[in-house]
């Protein structure tokens, strides 16, 4: 048996995890929320939940995958506790369950990139949006952009995903940067940046009962927990450099890519007077595009714009979706032998039929986005700390030792089996409160 892959360098593995972490929540959600809920307020207590909640539970992914260094089934075989192995396989059904529609919105995603460059998706947003988000259209669309996910992934660790996000991870930090800086010309962008992140703390006072778990669930979410993505990535460690600082620096630059997405987004979209929205899809396809083309100098600037904000969230979007193919890819390969290319073909054209209702009609892609969010993802998190506070215990807390001198790992773990416990059961009965009764 040929020894297992590991990354490079640390660095590529951050950049790794930070491309999976960094998606279309970053930018068609979280700006959005954030506005709507108390703007700098709102950003107070999603920092608090990341740092209360989304740290602690990507130390415990990390912990469980580079002390097991397997696919996060066999992980659990490894770590001598069998009959825990649900836990990963949540996260691996949940990976593949979600690569399969995400990859359809990558799929309009590449579509607006052509459609920016010849105009066609600046010209009549809401029916260009309409043709080609649904139907045989979006089918074809969705096959392209699984097609780039599994040719990626089948290259594997290394040659593949690290070589890949490592060119892709810094380009979105460049692109958005520089995206920023355009939208501060334009007219409207002080009362862009004012709506985006004008503070109200009375907005979270009032409705702290539904902000409060929005805000965790988001955290969650965006940094990928839940879906055994860390796990596996965290298993091709092979260093004992510090998880501490590597799961605080995926942490920080996840947050700092969503407030740049609203500092692009909002200035943009209020230079033009077009209202912000609730977000999602038609924010960025028919809103953005909307104001796109009406930015001076003809259309050709807003076509321009339009290129590259649209290959933005395209890379976005295609080094999330790798992570979510690579989940499964490793637990094929790992627990059942398969060769890593094959398994990446056969699990990606498997990803695609599950997608297809999704791209022939969005209220199916709605509904398998509902179900992921608000019932795997929290069930596998509850999984992944009851785990690693009461099953792993000290064994966890070892794990972080390796590598680090910092001695917060007795605290850690304590925050594991009380208040991220409790925080987290709280979530996943307000979800099954709104899905079931
Ligand atoms: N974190 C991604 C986002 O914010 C979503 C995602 C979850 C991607 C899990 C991969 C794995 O869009
Ligand atoms: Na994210």
């Amino acid at each position: 048996m040929s020894q297992r892959e590991t990354w490079a360098t640390r660095t590529g593995f951050i950049l790794a995890a930070v491309g999976s972490a960094v998606g279309l929540g970053n930018i068609w959600r979280f700006p959005f929320q954030t506005s709507a809920n108390g703007g700098a307020a709102f950003l107070v207590v999603y920092l608090a939940a990341v740092l209360l909640i989304g740290i602690p539970v990507i130390l415990a992914e990390f912990a469980i995958g580079r002390r097991a260094n397997v696919d996060a089934v066999k992980a659990f075989r490894n770590l001598d506790k069998p009959n825990w192995r649900f836990v990963g396989a949540i996260g691996i059904l949940a990976s593949f369950w979600t690569l399969s529609y995400y990859s359809v919105v990558g799929g309009w995603v590449t579509r607006y990139i052509a459609g920016s460059v010849t105009g066609n998706a600046l010209a009549a947003p809401e029916s260009y949006f309409g043709a080609v988000s649904a139907g045989v259209p979006a089918v074809i669309t969705h096959a392209i952009f699984i097609a780039v996910t599994i040719g990626i992934v089948a290259f594997g660790i290394e040659r593949g995903i690290e070589l890949a996000t490592k060119f892709m991870v810094p380009s979105i930090v460049v692109l958005l940067v520089i995206l920023a800086g355009f939208a501060a010309t334009l007219p409207g962008a002080g009362e862009g940046y004012a709506f985006f992140l004008s503070p109200d703390f009375g907005v979270v006072a009032e409705n702290w009962q539904s902000i409060l778990p929005a805000a965790f669930g988001q955290a969650l979410f965006s940094l990928s927990l839940g879906f055994s993505v860390m796990i596996t990535y965290a298993s091709y460690l092979g260093s004992d450099d510090s998880l501490y600082a590597d799961g605080l620096a995926i942490a920080i630059t996840n947050t700092f890519v969503g407030v740049l997405a609203g500092l692009v987004v909002m200035p943009l979209l209020f230079a033009q007077g077009v209202p912000p929205g609730e977000g999602g899809a038609g924010a960025v396809f028919i809103a953005i595009p909307t104001a796109l083309a009406e930015l001076p100098g003809g259309g050709l600037v807003g076509q321009v714009i339009g290129v590259v904000f649209f290959a933005v969230v395209f890379i976005a979007a295609l080094s999330s979706a790798i992570s979510l193919l690579e989940a499964v890819v490793a637990y094929a390969v790992d627990t059942f032998g398969i060769a890593r290319a094959p398994a990446a073909v056969g699990l990606g054209i498997a990803g695609f039929l599950l997608g297809i209702p999704s791209a022939l009609d969005t209220a199916w892609l709605d509904w398998f986005d509902g179900l992921g969010v608000t019932l795997f993802l929290p069930l596998a998190v509850l999984a992944v700390v009851v785990f690693v506070g009461w099953i792993m215990g000290g064994e966890a807390v070892d794990e972080l030792r390796r590598g680090s001198s910092l001695g917060v790992g007795p605290a850690w773990l304590w925050s594991l089996r009380t208040f991220v416990l409790v925080v987290v059961l709280v979530v996943v009965a307000l979800n099954f409160n709104d899905l079931f009764l």
